[in-house]
């Protein structure tokens, strides 16, 4: 007996916008929704709050715990329409799958720290955060998740660096839809290769990619969403 399943694809791609805690993800999104008014924006804080994918409170960090399961139960069957503009601290919780390119924001330590500190957080979160961005923790997180050839690190010190990461990023998906015509599968692939697409170009995504990765020692990101 032969059972068929209808394969899913997406027409549109999901972007995943991330970096260590005021890089800049919530601004760059908000820029970027401007220029892609037809996307869906996932502030993933507010969505986990929105729906109640906690799996308990920290006391120490002063913030819900994020099941991650419940988190993608709720989220999957939305990003599978594409189309959609993902902002997160933590980026490896979301499938290879269903992702097409992941932007990490970097920033400087001394203007990292003059954001934050604007903020009002504590010193220690202050730190935590700074420690993280110094030593590449999302950047690694996302290089360790996904093909690098679509993990982008881009520069967020000023507004000016702000707006030419947004006309980056929108020139991205522009070319994405071009070359994807036939759109992309949402479905595991299993054996085949990661970028097996429905297209054979392999070299979309390159022009987008960093062209160093600069990381060093990976540690755990804290895992602060919805602290602000
Ligand atoms: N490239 C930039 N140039 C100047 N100011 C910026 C830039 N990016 C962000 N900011 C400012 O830094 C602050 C933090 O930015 P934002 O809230 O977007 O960070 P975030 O990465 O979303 O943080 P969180 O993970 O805590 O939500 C804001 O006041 C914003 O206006
Ligand atoms: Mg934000």
């Amino acid at each position: 007996m032969v059972t068929e399943t209808k394969e899913s694809r997406r027409y549109s791609p999901n972007l995943l916008v991330t970096g260590t805690p005021g890089c800049g993800k919530s601004t760059t999104c908000e820029l970027l929704m401007r220029r892609l008014p037809d996307y869906t924006y996932f502030n993933i804080s507010e969505f986990a709050e929105k729906h109640k994918c906690y799996d308990g409170y920290d006391e120490s960090r002063k913030s819900h715990i994020v099941d991650d399961d419940k988190l993608l139960d709720e989220l999957e069957p939305l990003l599978r329409r594409g189309k959609s503009i993902i902002d997160w601290h933590v980026n490896d919780v979301f499938p290879e799958r269903l992702i097409d390119l992941v932007v990490v924001l970097r920033c400087d330590n001394s203007i990292l720290f003059d954001r934050l500190h604007g903020r009002g957080y504590h010193e220690s979160k202050i730190q935590e955060n700074l420690d993280a961005e110094i030593m590449g923790v999302v950047l690694q997180d996302a290089l360790d998740s996904y093909e690098q050839e679509i993990v982008v690190e881009l520069q967020s010190n000023s507004t000016e660096e702000m707006d030419a990461n947004v006309e980056r990023i929108v020139a991205w998906q522009e070319m994405w839809l071009t070359q994807h015509k036939n759109g992309v599968t949402n479905e595991y692939q299993g054996e085949l290769p990661k970028d097996s697409n429905s297209d054979e170009e392999q070299q979309e995504e390159s022009s987008a990619s960093s062209d160093e990765s600069s990381s060093d020692e990976s540690e755990t990101a804290e895992e602060d969403a919805g602290s602000n």
